[in-house]
């Protein structure tokens, strides 16, 4: 039976590829507010493929980009899987960096180039092609399903958390499912069993109500440039230990076992400087660069400005400086406390010669999941299955907010099956999909239904 699966994907190799392409082309950019109309069109295609796939489902509107769902519930008895993906991508900055334009989606070297080939449209789409493989070819499903996809991942899924809330009876399930993540390289498949998770925040000083003359004014009042870079840099010691009061208090700690399992993983550190162009590698002292990305909190000036930035000297005293921030966080640390936790501090140590504003964008926790349980064993066997090696099992460095949310709402665990590459330059221009994995993926996907069932 699986074989007729299989061969129904083979066959329709170049349309999901056409498929995708059509996906791509949506310039669905969340944090943009000219992509308003754009957003509903990306939603109205999710929602014609996954009825065309055989999924009963509904577009809904939220206060910010709209949530799609499909559902099927033929399989009584078996368990029922939460599909998650989004259809929202990062903005595609800086444009001039790209070899072929961002939302024109082109296949060169057995990859798709495009913003969100791997983030997350072309990652989501193996999961809505494998379903519908199997209600073509066999009428029905091995599992029950409810996708739900959404087009604000990448501004903190903040509208998801409040629809999803809302839905704790209707889409009560017993596992969840994200492709969102990455292998752990070109050749080793890799389930996810730990993201970390963030907080994302703005600060903005202002000091006079607007720019002087330095030679006028230098001296005698408050530099708001000067003033944020000393606060902000003192929050960070040279060992490169983040100095916001209590910030380690509930870090879950990496036990022995899972070092161990860490420096088991072929890493060249060499090769991971020399790929990245740079000499050294930093972080927090008594830690390795595996433990660092994927265990270990941070805190990053993700952009400061104020002044003046144009060519040659300008000399002004600026009247405001901002920084964005984001810290990112791990299993036990909880965002919003440790939000008003940087907040207080750097209200404690702003100068009165200064106003300070701070805006919280979003935050999530990070999670950690127990892999020994039966649904890993059958992602497990699903990856080896389609990818002939066995999956290793790692944790990631990146956030998927919602992830923590179907913890806390349906009380599940999440399968995150990554069939990105560290490589595919996610949120970075020239992003791309190795299509090799986004077949295999699908073909994993395919399986995964038959091995959750009971
Ligand atoms: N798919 C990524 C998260 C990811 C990437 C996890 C690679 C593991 C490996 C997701 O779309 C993303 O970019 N998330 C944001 C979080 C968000 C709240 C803005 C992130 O991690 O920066
Ligand atoms: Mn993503
Ligand atoms: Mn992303």
């Amino acid at each position: 039976m699986f074989s007729t699966i299989k061969s129904f994907l083979e066959d329709r190799r170049d349309q999901s590829l056409e498929d995708l392409k059509q996906f791509l082309r949506f310039e669905s950019v969340s944090a943009d507010s000219n992509c308003l109309e754009v957003m509903k069109q990306t939603a109205g295609f999710v929602r014609d493929r996954l009825a065309a796939a055989g999924l009963k489902t509904e577009i809904h509107p939220t206060a910010g980009h709209p949530i799609v769902t499909g559902e099927w519930h033929g399989a009584a008895g078996a368990p029922t899987v939460l599909v998650y993906g989004h259809y929202d991508v990062q903005p595609p900055d800086p444009l001039e960096l790209w070899t072929s334009p961002p939302f024109e989606p082109e296949v060169r070297d057995g990859k798709i180039y495009a913003r969100g080939a791997t983030d997350d449209k072309g990652q989501m789409l193996t999961h809505v092609l494998s379903v519908e493989a199997w209600l073509k070819t066999t009428g029905k499903l091995p599992v029950n399903v409810i996708f739900v996809i959404e087009g604000e991942e990448e501004v903190g899924s903040n509208n998801l958390d409040l629809f999803l809330a809302e839905k704790k009876e209707e889409y009560a399930c017993d596992i969840a499912v994200v492709s969102d993540t990455s292998m752990y390289s070109p050749e080793l498949p890799a389930i996810t069993y730990g993201l970390r998770g963030i907080l994302a925040c703005e600060v903005t000083l202002t000091g006079p109500n607007r720019d002087l003359h330095s030679g006028v004014f230098g001296g005698a009042v408050a530099n708001p440039i000067n003033i944020l870079t000393k606060m902000l840099g003192s929050l960070q010691d040279d060992n490169g230990k983040v100095l916001i009061p209590g910030f380690y208090d509930d870090v879950l700690e990496l036990s022995d076992e899972e070092k161990k399992q860490f420096a088991q993983l072929p890493f060249d550190e060499a090769e991971f400087m020399n790929n990245l162009g740079i000499n050294a590698v930093q972080g927090e002292a008594g830690y390795s660069t595996t433990q660092r990305r994927w265990a270990r909190p941070t805190f990053d000036i993700n952009g400061i400005f104020g002044g003046y930035s144009g060519e040659g000297p300008k000399t002004i005293i600026p009247s405001t400086a901002t920084a964005k921030i984001t810290c990112r966080l791990v299993p036990n640390q909880n965002a919003a406390q440790l939000t008003a936790t940087l907040k207080s501090h750097l209200e404690s140590i702003c100068p009165a010669s200064v106003t300070m504003e701070f805006a919280d964008f979003h935050g999530c926790e990070g999670i950690f999941f127990n892999t020994s349980g039966p649904y890993f064993q059958a992602a497990s066997q699903a990856i080896h299955h389609a990818f002939g090696t066995e999956p290793v099992f790692i944790r990631e460095g990146g956030s998927i907010p919602v992830v923590a949310t179907f913890q806390e709402i349906f009380g599940v665990e999440t399968l995150l099956l990554g069939w990105g590459l560290n490589s595919d330059n996610l949120h970075g221009p020239n992003e791309h999909f190795l299509l090799e994995n986004f077949y295999r993926g699908t073909l994993a996907s395919a399986k995964l239904w038959e091995e959750l069932a009971p």
